[in-house]
């Protein structure tokens, strides 16, 4: 797969990630198998959180644990991945940016993934309530301490990030938008301009829109004209490019102006090798505007 800088740093990650918030559930044999599967077919940056598992059998910190089990089991395998995870929800209060709450957050992480750093420690949605300073202090403290080697933001506007970048005495080097060819907000509202600036990369999450845009199955909230639009164009595109449609809502996130990088959620092991073709696939601007104009319903000035 091709590869990419992780924002502004000399760390290559291949163009496509792979996401642990479907994950918590695996055995750890096939937990095993979807994290080597990714490694080989390059996808080396792996997206985690403490809450993923939260609301299920496995509970707050269950994905992070199983990954953790995963990596003590191959002690070589840590250094094959790049390796993200984020802290700060916690419900129901829900969010905790505090500086103590975050220094903890991170020491839980660190042990259930039993490493004593990550690449990259992420702020998961913005706390409304602790001032930027002081979650600031908490993500350079962080990164002094050696606990993460980086730090980015998840789900924060341009300006809530250039509010806590002004605190911080590193750069931000990743931000976290939902972005697909279902969800463009990102496309307009200043994040992507935001990362062309800074040469933060982009992480997009659920750029298959959870799965809707593989499927085609409308759910209760998309707009039935917006998404019978959208599949229709990604449907036209497939045929074009003899791909499939999953590979299609790839390669737009990939297309993007920003250096975007997808993070896949499949926990279907071919699913991985069929994501990984995507980065392959490289949409003309024609292409690109379709799926802009099908979010739109309307065609460009
Ligand atoms: N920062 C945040 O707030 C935030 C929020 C959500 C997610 N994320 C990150 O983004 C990652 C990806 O999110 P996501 O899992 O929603 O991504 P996604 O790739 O958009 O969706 C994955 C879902 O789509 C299904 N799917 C994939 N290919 C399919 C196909 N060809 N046909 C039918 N279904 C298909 C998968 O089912 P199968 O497993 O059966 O293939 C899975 O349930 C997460 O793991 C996490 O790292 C971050």
């Amino acid at each position: 797969m091709k590869t990419t800088n992780l924002g502004p740093t000399d760390i290559k990650v291949g163009v496509i990630a792979y996401g642990n918030w479907r994950f918590a559930g695996s055995s750890l044999e096939d937990a095993d198998t979807k994290i080597r599967t990714a490694l080989d077919y390059s996808m080396n940056l792996i997206d985690t959180a403490d809450i993923y598992g939260f609301g299920e059998p496995a509970g707050f910190g269950g994905a992070e644990e199983r990954l953790g089990e995963v990596l003590s089991m191959d002690k070589g395998l840590r250094d094959q991945m790049i390796l993200a995870t984020k802290g700060g929800i916690i419900p129901p209060r829900p969010y905790d940016s505090s500086y103590d709450y975050l220094m903890e957050a991170m020491d839980n992480s660190l042990s259930r993934l039993r490493t004593d750093y990550v690449d990259l420690y992420q702020i998961h949605r913005p706390d409304l309530i602790v001032p930027w300073a002081e979650q600031a202090r908490a993500l350079n403290d962080i990164v002094k301490f050696g606990k993460a080697r980086h730090v980015g933001v998840s789900n924060f506007t341009v300006a809530q990030t250039r509010a806590l970048q002004a605190h911080l005495d590193v750069p931000l080097i990743t931000l976290q938008p939902e972005f697909s060819a279902l969800e463009q907000s990102t496309l307009t509202d200043g994040i992507l301009d935001y990362a062309g600036e800074t040469d933060a990369a982009v992480l997009a999450w659920s750029p298959l829109a959870g799965g809707r845009l593989a499927t085609g199955k409308l759910e209760t909230q998309d707009d039935p004209d917006m998404f019978g639009r959208i599949i229709n164009a990604i449907d036209n595109l497939a045929e074009k490019h003899a791909a499939s449609r999953s590979q299609i809502a790839l390669a737009f996130a990939r297309r993007a102006q920003a250096n975007v990088i997808p993070i896949i959620g499949t926990q279907k092991i071919e699913r991985i090798a069929e994501a990984a073709a995507a980065a392959d696939i490289e949409l003309d601007a024609r292409d690109y505007y379709d799926l802009v104009e099908a979010y739109r319903g309307v065609g460009m000035p």
